[in-house]
């Protein structure tokens, strides 16, 4: 069977596109999944993170490929991949103006937009709501859904902003991301929080499964 596409995009930088996609790739690998994770940034982000680990480190366990020249034939060059994988994670550009995101979403099962609490992510998720419901005019399978990430502990998320997220169309994951330090220190290593033993690791490593699993539910 093709493999699955997952593209996770927002208009915005820093949300944490490309650590929610290198993770989810980790979780996907650690559940015997055939993982490929797809550079689509020019940042080339995962492209550095999947290099960084020092000689000796186990590194990232799974292939990553660097398809940020490919522009607007991104799809074409992902299609090569699909026979030989379950599942492929897109890391998208930040920008919804190139065509690259909105290429992705045509071939995609499922977008990952990620999202902080902050009125900035949330007023680009306005348009990246509008480049995918584009897209599911071509492309009828296509879902998405929004992640919440960087969350602080002891402040909820108002329930407005849940609110306001899913009037703009899409479903929120159950799970939520919390700011964590061990994300920073995992790309430095050039490894994921799946492989570091710390008690924050840990926690981070089971909410990255957990969300990986709502993900999975969403293919079945
Ligand atoms: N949940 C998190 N907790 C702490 N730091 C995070 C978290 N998610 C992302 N970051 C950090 O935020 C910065 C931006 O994340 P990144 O994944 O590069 O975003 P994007 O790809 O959307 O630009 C990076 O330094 C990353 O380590
Ligand atoms: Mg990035």
């Amino acid at each position: 069977m093709a493999a699955e596409i997952i593209a996770i995009t927002q208009q915005k930088g820093g949300v944490g596109k490309s650590t929610i996609a290198m993770h989810l790739g980790a979780a996907f690998h650690e559940k015997k999944k055939r993982v490929l994770v797809v550079d689509a940034d020019g940042q080339n982000t995962l492209i550095h993170w999947s290099s960084a680990a020092s000689d000796g480190a186990s590194g990232i366990p799974f292939p990553v490929v660097n398809l940020s020249e490919a522009g607007g034939q991104i799809h074409r060059e992902i299609k090569k991949f699909v026979n030989d994988y379950d599942i492929i994670v897109v890391d998208c550009p930040p920008s919804i103006t190139e065509k690259v995101s909105g290429v992705v979403l045509l071939a995609a099962s499922v977008a990952v937009i990620p999202t902080s609490s902050s009125p900035a992510d949330y007023w680009s998720s306005v348009g990246l709501v509008k480049l995918v419901q584009q897209a599911q005019v071509m492309n009828e399978d296509l879902r998405a859904v929004f992640l919440l990430n960087k969350t602080e502990e002891k402040r909820m998320l108002t329930r407005e902003l849940k609110v306001a997220l899913e009037e703009l169309g899409f479903p929120l994951l159950k799970t939520q991301i919390p700011t964590r330090e061990c994300y920073k220190q995992a790309m430095a290593l050039g490894v994921t929080v799946l492989q570091m033993s710390d008690r924050g690791s840990r926690l981070a490593a089971t909410e990255i499964r957990a969300v990986a699993d709502e993900i999975l539910d969403m293919l079945s």
